[in-house]
């Protein structure tokens, strides 16, 4: 029992309607699962919910800091909170999430946005109620500057926007250091949950009817390097492979450097994982990859992908690429042209290098103009999209098994889901379909995604 979550509660029940809150997700999947944890406190306090921050007696900016334009995002945000402020002085407003574990950033909110009420950490879900607490009782500003530590948040139930789709993290932080990553800054050290507390989570979710279970960590390949060599990943996922029910297994990400062929053998060993997987290249130039302190080449990259597709011709693999690393060259870019051609990946997610303040990769040369950074994403773009409307034309005339997640683009009577394989699969069907397996017989093949006709 937390007593500040009783005492807010408290406070809340007097007044005439319950106060509405509204949490916004800027970052990855972690920060949005963070975010539904702190639904759930908010929740216990007393607190409805609503998508309009206007009409929010409390709002929270989940944010992230992996590149600038997230960052640029909060700050242009918060000017518009300024304005719903002048019009509801009691508005509490809060910071939390990753931005908020760079000093650089807390002095920039202490300074020029003292409407701020509340700034907190990662790793201080649990201190929330008392810093609510502590404002609705008058004190002006709460700052917590705690850092990211080492702890292992359990205990707290998540209010999920989806009642179909779950991500479970397993592990928290990152101890690898890529030179141009702010993560393993904002997010400390790698710390594992325990495999019983994780095994029940997802029986607990497979019980309620998820159908899709996502495990998140930065890299989930060192999961239980910290729990005295118990577990590892792959023996995790047998493990959960082995928990009854009809659900389907994803997890992000892995990094190369500790993918192994006790993961892919796990992979498809596993009827409940699709055989695929997500493996973030960065780049195909070993000079890069060195700067990038990656820990692999190009090289022993493809030997994965190698041993997956021995053991699995039609294995996927979808990726993410930094394009414009710190003094990249033409010649750098090329390479990973060249590798993103030889794996033929189902889907690439690329992003323009963005620099870090207080990573390694902030203080080296860069003379690469960013217009040409930009041309070569374009590059990589139009390989990738010639790579899928060729390769997604093989899966016309097979069926493939689908998880219906929504109505598609073109609206009422469409549904779109992620095949096994991870591919968008598009097609005609009622909505009472969204959150259920279902097979659909490929018919097209289009630049994203594949479309087709519902097998009944
Ligand atoms: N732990 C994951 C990545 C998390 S961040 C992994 O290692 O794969 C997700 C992606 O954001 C990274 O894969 C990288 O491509 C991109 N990214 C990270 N730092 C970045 C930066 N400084 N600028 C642009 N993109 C970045
Ligand atoms: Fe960042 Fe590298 Fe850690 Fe991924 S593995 S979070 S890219 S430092
Ligand atoms: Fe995620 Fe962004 Fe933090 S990518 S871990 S929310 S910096």
């Amino acid at each position: 029992m937390n007593s500040y979550t009783d005492k807010v509660k408290a406070i809340n029940e007097k007044r005439e309607s319950p106060p509405l809150a509204h949490v916004h997700n800027y970052g990855c999947q972690l920060n949005v699962t963070d975010g539904e944890k702190l639904k759930g406190i908010l929740l216990k306090m007393g607190y409805g919910f609503t998508e309009q921050p206007e009409e929010a007696d409390l709002v929270i900016f989940n944010t992230c800091a992996v590149r600038e334009n997230a960052e640029e995002r909060v700050f242009g945000n918060l000017g518009f909170l300024k304005h719903y402020k002048e019009k509801n002085r009691e508005m509490i407003i809060c910071v939390s999430g990753c931005m908020t574990e760079q000093s650089v950033i807390v002095e920039k909110i202490k300074e020029s946005y003292r409407y701020v009420d509340i700034v907190f950490g990662t790793n201080a879900f649990d201190r929330f109620p008392q810093f609510v607490y502590e404002v609705l009782n008058g004190r002006k500003h709460f700052y917590d500057e705690q850092g990211p530590g080492n702890r292992i948040p359990e205990g707290t139930e998540q209010v999920r926007s989806s009642t179909f789709r779950a991500s479970v993290p397993v592990m928290y932080g990152c101890n690898n250091f890529c030179t141009y990553c702010i993560v393993p800054y904002v997010r400390g050290r790698e710390r594992s949950r325990e495999p019983e507390v994780i095994l029940d989570e997802i029986r607990g979710l497979v019980n309620k009817g998820y159908r899709e279970i996502m495990l998140l960590g930065q890299n989930v390949n060192s999961y239980g390097n910290d729990l005295g060599g118990k577990i590892n990943f792959p023996e995790l996922l047998r493990r959960i492979n082995a928990i009854e029910g009809e659900f389907i297994v994803r997890f992000m990400s892995s990094h190369p450097k500790d993918a192994g062929k006790e993961l892919i053998d796990a992979i498809v060993e596993c009827d409940k994982l699709g055989n695929y997987l997500h493996l973030p290249v960065q780049s195909g130039s070993n000079s890069v990859l060195e700067r990038m302190n990656r820990r692999y080449t190009a090289e022993q990259y493809l030997e994965i992908v190698d041993y997956a597709r021995s053991r699995d011709e039609n294995f996927t693999f979808s990726t993410d690429i930094l394009i414009g690393f710190p003094d990249e060259t033409e010649e750098e870019f090329k390479a990973t042209l060249a590798i993103t051609e030889r794996v033929r990946y189902i889907n690439i997610y690329s992003f323009i290098y963005s620099k870090r303040t207080g990573t390694k990769a902030a203080v080296m040369e860069d003379s690469t103009p960013y217009s040409e950074k930009q041309e070569r994403m374009q590059r990589l773009l139009e390989l990738q999209r010639n790579i899928t409307t060729e390769d997604y034309k093989k899966y016309v005339g097979k069926t493939l098994e689908v998880l219906v997640e929504g109505t598609g683009r073109n609206g009422e009577g469409t549904l779109t889901g992620k095949s096994r394989e991870f591919i968008i699969v598009n097609f005609e069907g009622d909505s009472s379909l969204i959150g259920k397996f279902v097979k659909v017989k490929i018919t097209g093949a289009r630049n994203w995604a594949v479309v087709g006709e519902l097998v009944k």
